[in-house]
């Protein structure tokens, strides 16, 4: 984040009945605003279902032991909630998440809450942040469910006891400034996933690997970088912070999820909404040579939404992409986020 704001600048004036937080609602990108609530449960390894609470947004506190710190064992998943036109708030495929965050828990030996303990903590966090929820059309409220090992230990294992927090932050943009399209560049050195590792669930581990490279990226001007696989360097995988589709002719095309690919909640409605567009969807291997060759890229994720790509850099080659209102990355954002928000019927039971 570039900026942090604390609840403590932002509190409801004396009346405390504010509808609204005072946020600077035209200026919202991606950085972090703290809001006033989140919700934390505690598992131990044993007991594998404990109910959690609102409390006010907070540091934690955690044993220098914890698993989390030293041996990684941590998760995490990303939903919005949308302010409809009427006022009403709407969360987007949040059992999605809640089943990603089991296959994850499975996965890191971690007890994972129920879809219905998630999606409950999820809607009593919203509600609890409800001043925080952008105004309709200006952004949404970013959510960010953790489940983590707090307990301590010293030896190579799982943590004897689990946290599962929730907590949220009004967001904008994700790439603020490069909303019409982003400039990506292929990365050769630095690999996101190995193949068995923990590339097709969200861990936490599977991001802080892509730093260095991206932080080279973004000092040349580039918005973000493509991974390739790690066994063979031909194939390209995800986007730093999301996943990735190439159009040619009338094919959708993005990478299958053998388990080095992040099997993203909008990688998966924008699937099905591009079928309906009649557009033919393959779930493949995508040699660098087919991005290079495509007609239009575009980015999925929660945070980025659909955001088409501008432009690809690959060994100090760029190739340019179709973008703007003519591109299907246009169509399908404006049927996804029409649904997300409101405007559009959800005729799929997608919205909450
Ligand atoms: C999301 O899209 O929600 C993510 O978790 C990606 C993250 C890098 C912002």
């Amino acid at each position: 984040p570039s900026s942090i704001q604390s609840p403590a600048a932002t509190q409801p004036d004396s009346d405390g009945g504010e509808k609204y937080a005072k946020v600077n609602w035209d200026e919202l990108d991606f950085s972090l605003t703290c809001t006033d609530y989140m919700y934390v449960a505690r598992f131990s390894a044993e007991d594998k279902f404990s109910p959690g609470n609102i409390t006010p947004y907070r540091n934690i506190e955690l044993s220098p032991a914890a698993a989390v710190l030293h041996y990684g064992q941590g998760l995490f998943e990303g939903l919005k909630a949308y302010r409809r036109e009427d006022g009403r708030i709407m969360l987007f495929r949040p059992d999605q998440n809640a089943l990603r965050m089991q296959m994850g828990a499975e996965r890191m030996f971690m007890p994972a809450p129920s879809t219905e303990q998630f999606v409950d903590a999820v809607k009593q966090t919203v509600l609890a942040n409800k001043r925080w929820v952008p105004p309709h059309g200006k952004g949404s409220l970013y959510v960010r469910p953790m489940l983590f090992g707090t307990g301590a230990i010293l030896g190579l294992g799982p943590a004897p006891e689990c946290t599962f927090l929730v907590f949220t932050s009004p967001t904008g943009h994700y790439y603020k400034g490069s909303e019409k399209a982003v400039n990506l560049c292929i990365e050769k050195k630095f690999h996101r996933a190995t193949p068995g590792g923990t590339g097709g669930i969200k861990s936490i581990t599977n991001y802080s690997p892509v730093f260095e490279a991206l932080k080279g990226a973004k000092a040349k001007g580039f918005d973000d970088i493509i991974l390739l696989d790690a066994a063979t360097g031909k194939y390209i995988e995800e986007i730093a912070s999301c996943n990735i589709f190439i159009l040619k002719g009338d094919t959708l095309s993005t990478p299958e999820t053998l388990g080095t690919i992040l099997p993203g909640i909008t990688r998966k409605s924008i699937i099905e909404l591009a079928k309906e567009l009649n557009y033919k969807v393959e779930e493949r291997l995508i040699p660098v040579e087919d991005v290079l060759a495509a007609d239009e890229v575009f980015c999925t994720g929660t945070a980025v939404v659909v955001t088409p790509v501008g432009s690809i850099t690959y060994e100090g080659k760029r190739t340019e992409y179709r973008t703007g209102e003519g591109a299907v990355s246009h169509k399908l954002r404006a049927m996804l986020t029409g649904i997300q928000t409101g405007l559009l019927m959800d005729s799929k039971g997608w919205t909450v």
